[in-house]
């Protein structure tokens, strides 16, 4: 996890052009500054890690948006950001894919849940006290966006077809237009207040 907010260690100098102006873009500058910390934040530890220069590294975006290293194929990441926090996920083996949400009261439940959930899950949501609702709704969106970013497609790929469940460490299977693929998948104990979770590609 990495605060967005505290520390300004890490600074822009290590960004690339592209991350610079996509910096400047932001209206508010808290948003900027969130951006820039999450990203040098990035850098540096895939620098740490890969024992390179964080302000070297070259990465592009696949088809539907997904970063990844240029020169170090075999090192996968992926970054996740919600109001103040980050969080990174890094593999040596697969395709991984990360997702965190600070927990809040969720607008429009009933129609978010029968777009993001099996009917399976739906039910499951159905059994929860209002007080628990929320956490419940986050937790598993967390599982889902996991999965989906550990594939690279996002949310092209509707959530409410496929099962990621709510609580148990699972291997999900996800079927687009190509094939079905399956993804190990385990939530994230991300502190009180933050809901997380963390899949990759087999
Ligand atoms: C990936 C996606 C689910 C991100 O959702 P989100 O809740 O806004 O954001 P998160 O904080 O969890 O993740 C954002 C990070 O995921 C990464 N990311 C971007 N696209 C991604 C993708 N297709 N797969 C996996 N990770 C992706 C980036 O590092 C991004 O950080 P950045 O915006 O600071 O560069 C959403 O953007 C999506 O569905 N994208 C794919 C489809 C699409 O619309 N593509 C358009 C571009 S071609």
């Amino acid at each position: 996890m990495v605060e967005l907010d505290g520390s300004q260690e890490a600074g822009q100098d290590v960004l690339s052009a592209a991350e610079k102006t996509r910096a400047l873009r932001f209206v508010f500058k808290q948003h900027q500054q969130r951006y820039i910390q999450a990203h040098s934040t990035l850098r540096q530890l895939l620098g740490e890690l890969l024992g390179a220069a964080p302000g070297t590294l070259r990465i592009a975006e696949g088809v539907h948006g997904k970063p990844y290293l240029v020169d170090w194929p075999q090192c996968h990441f992926n970054l996740t950001h919600s109001a103040s926090m980050a969080l990174v996920g890094v593999s040596m083996e697969a395709e991984i894919g990360v997702d965190l949400e600070q927990l809040r009261p969720v607008d429009d439940l009933p129609a978010l849940c029968a777009t993001s959930f099996t009917i399976n899950e739906q039910k499951a949501l159905c059994e929860v006290t209002a007080e628990g609702v929320d956490d419940m709704f986050l937790r598993g969106w967390t599982r889902k966006e996991a999965c989906l970013k550990a594939m690279g497609k996002g949310l092209l790929i509707a959530p409410n077809t496929f099962e990621a469940g709510f609580w148990h460490d699972a291997v999900v299977h996800i079927t687009d237009a190509a094939a079905t693929h399956a993804v190990t998948l385990h939530s994230v104990d991300a502190g009180p207040g933050w809901l997380a979770a963390c899949a990759q590609l087999h």
